[in-house]
């Protein structure tokens, strides 16, 4: 269910998720996002991706751990395919509206875009750690969606699907990046440029699932790696997770840099909890 907000805005209401295909439910700090259009095989339209991004601005402050899966056996088979046509979907713009009578300019989809990508950015920040359970398939925006989270947990039937260049487009969900930190440029050029499927035990391989379990105990896994991850101080894990997120744009030097000031941060404030607490 929604919960209070961290002072961004209203959260979305129930109604608001319905209409987005997702549910949420926030127990003390694990947030719990599920896609639920089982009918569509969990496709997603826009409104999908701007109410995720409203989640992630409205989530709860002691919120630490976002789960992210999908109803039923299958993750997501991305896009509605139907926002493809010019009427779109349930009255949500089109992906191609106004661009075959030239009404809408390329700077206006470009924004467009913008705001769908909200969607998967904040999946980044370093104060969450977000965690992807897959079942089934993860295609097209499935797959980039499960690619912007920070751990891939997946069902043994799990299948990874970059769509988009078979359909003529280009993967536009923040998920080239990830694939290419983790699978290295010309693998992610071969699963891209194919778009096949990449199964769990070959995702593994690729260093793309961090897990793999039978689909049956999912669920309990991603359950054992949260409570793992709760089991850490929110700061020093908060602080951990910046540090490894800039290691590969920074040289060694300014990497080291980095973790010295972030240590001087840390023992500051290990050192003024300690004298607080002996008061
Ligand atoms: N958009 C809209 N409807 C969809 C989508 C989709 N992406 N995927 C499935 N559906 C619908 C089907 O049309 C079908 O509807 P119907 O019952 O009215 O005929 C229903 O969901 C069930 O789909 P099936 O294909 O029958 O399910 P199956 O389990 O056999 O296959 C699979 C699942 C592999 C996911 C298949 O549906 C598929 O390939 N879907 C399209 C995937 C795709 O191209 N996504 C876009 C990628 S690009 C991007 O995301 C940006």
């Amino acid at each position: 269910m929604a919960q209070a907000t961290n002072g961004s805005g209203p959260a979305p209401t129930e109604e608001e998720l319905s209409r987005a295909r997702l549910r949420l439910v926030v127990r003390g700090p694990v947030a719990h996002v599920t896609i639920s259009r089982p009918d569509r095989r969990n496709a997603m339209t826009g409104r999908t991706w701007t109410t995720l991004a409203r989640i992630g601005q409205t989530l709860p402050e002691d919120v630490r751990i976002v789960v992210i899966d999908g109803d039923g056996d299958i993750f997501s088979a991305g896009i509605d395919l139907g926002m493809f046509s010019p009427e779109g979907v349930d009255g949500e713009r089109s992906m191609v509206a106004g661009l075959a009578d030239g009404t809408a300019s390329d700077a206006e989809v470009r924004d467009y875009i913008a705001g769908l990508q909200e969607g998967f950015l904040w999946l980044r920040r370093p104060d969450l750690v977000t965690v992807a359970a897959v079942r089934g398939h993860a295609i097209g925006a499935g797959f980039q969606l499960a690619l912007s989270c920070d751990l891939r947990i997946l069902a043994d039937d799990a299948q990874l699907c970059m769509k988009e260049p078979a359909l003529g487009l280009v993967p536009d969900l923040t998920g080239t990046k990830p694939l290419v930190d983790i699978v290295g440029v010309n693998r992610a050029i071969e699963i891209c440029l194919t778009a096949r499927r990449v199964g769990a035990q070959e995702a593994r391989d690729l260093g793309l699932a961090e897990l793999v379990v039978p689909a049956d105990e999912l669920s309990a896994a991603v359950d054992d790696v949260v409570a793992a991850l709760l089991a850490t101080d929110r700061a020093a894990a908060t602080a951990t997770k910046a540090l490894l997120q800039q290691a590969a744009g920074n040289t060694l030097q300014r990497q080291a840099e980095a973790e010295r000031a972030a240590q001087a941060a840390r023992l500051a404030a290990l050192a003024r909890a300690s004298v607080d607490g002996s008061r």
